[in-house]
């Protein structure tokens, strides 16, 4: 009986070092981020592997690098993890310029995984890999505060299960917010006036069609040039205007004519 204690403890601390422990990927933050507990450095060392931690970025799809994003787009992080190792692992997290977890993170390739700890999304391996290549998706926030940095722990060990004679390596790069992109972050002012109106009703800029109807849904048919609508011959009362403008957005408006 005692024999049956003693061996199924010895298994409990067994199961526990094994979960603990990060051949199969660590529990907390190891990113090297600011706030993050450290690295992976910070238990595996004693190792000469030369370890190297290259981050590269494309649009999902693509295959061009890119150093700036836009808001809402889907881009795919690629990871090299370098060193004489064919045991290798990584964390790695997208962090705004607070170090908050900003966007999100998914589609992590074969062999790695996505935990959430210390209130980041990190992506990490879940095997240990001979290449050292990994990659995942990051989905920038429609509303996004400013440029995001990449920062990515790695390591190389010498396979022997432990942490000793490791080597482990940090690197991040910064991508930086590209606002350009025509309509995205920016709210576009599709408003007509003047509201009430008795002559003209001027419409927002880009304009391609325009419709006016009655309170009551039938069609009118004043005269409507460039971004104009002549308005002096509708009897006065309520009307909606319907319309679209060539960056593709609708708008309906309740205007009254006086
Ligand atoms: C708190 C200490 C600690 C930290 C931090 C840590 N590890 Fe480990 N790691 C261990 C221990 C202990 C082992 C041996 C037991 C095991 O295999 O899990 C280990 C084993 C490994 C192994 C298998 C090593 C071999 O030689 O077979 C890999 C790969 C690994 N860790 C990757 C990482 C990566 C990548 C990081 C950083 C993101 C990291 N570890 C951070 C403690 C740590």
């Amino acid at each position: 009986m005692k024999k049956y204690y003693f061996l199924s403890g010895m298994a409990f601390v067994g199961l526990a070092v094994v979960l603990m422990s990060s051949s199969s990927g660590r529990p907390d933050d190891r990113t090297g981020a600011p706030g993050a507990v450290g690295n992976c450095g910070s238990c595996h060392s004693g190792g000469l592997q030369l370890t190297t931690v290259t981050i590269g970025v494309t649009e999902k799809g693509q295959t061009t690098p890119v150093t700036k994003y836009q808001p809402g787009k889907t881009y795919t992080v690629g990871l090299l993890i370098g060193g004489l190792s064919t045991t290798k692992g990584f964390q790695s997290t997208v962090l705004d310029a607070s170090n908050n977890k900003t966007g999100t993170t998914s589609n992590a390739s074969a062999g790695a995984k996505i935990i959430s700890t210390n209130g980041r999304d990190i992506a990490s391996h879940s095997t240990p890999s001979s290449t050292g290549i990994w990659s995942y998706d990051w989905t920038a926030p429609a509303n996004p505060t400013g440029n995001v940095t990449i920062y990515t722990a790695g390591m190389a060990a010498n396979g022997n299960g432990g942490d000793n004679g490791d080597k482990g390596a940090t690197g991040n790069i910064t991508l930086t917010l590209d606002n350009s992109s025509a309509t995205s972050g920016i709210s576009v002012d599709l408003s007509v006036y003047p509201n009430p109106c008795s002559n003209e009703l001027i419409l927002p800029a880009n304009t391609t069609s325009a419709n006016v109807y009655s309170a009551d849904g039938k069609l009118q048919n004043p005269i409507i040039s460039e971004n104009k609508i002549n308005v002096s011959g509708l009897s006065a009362g309520f009307y909606y205007v319907k319309g679209q403008t060539s960056a593709g957005q609708t708008f309906t408006s309740k205007i009254q004519k006086i």
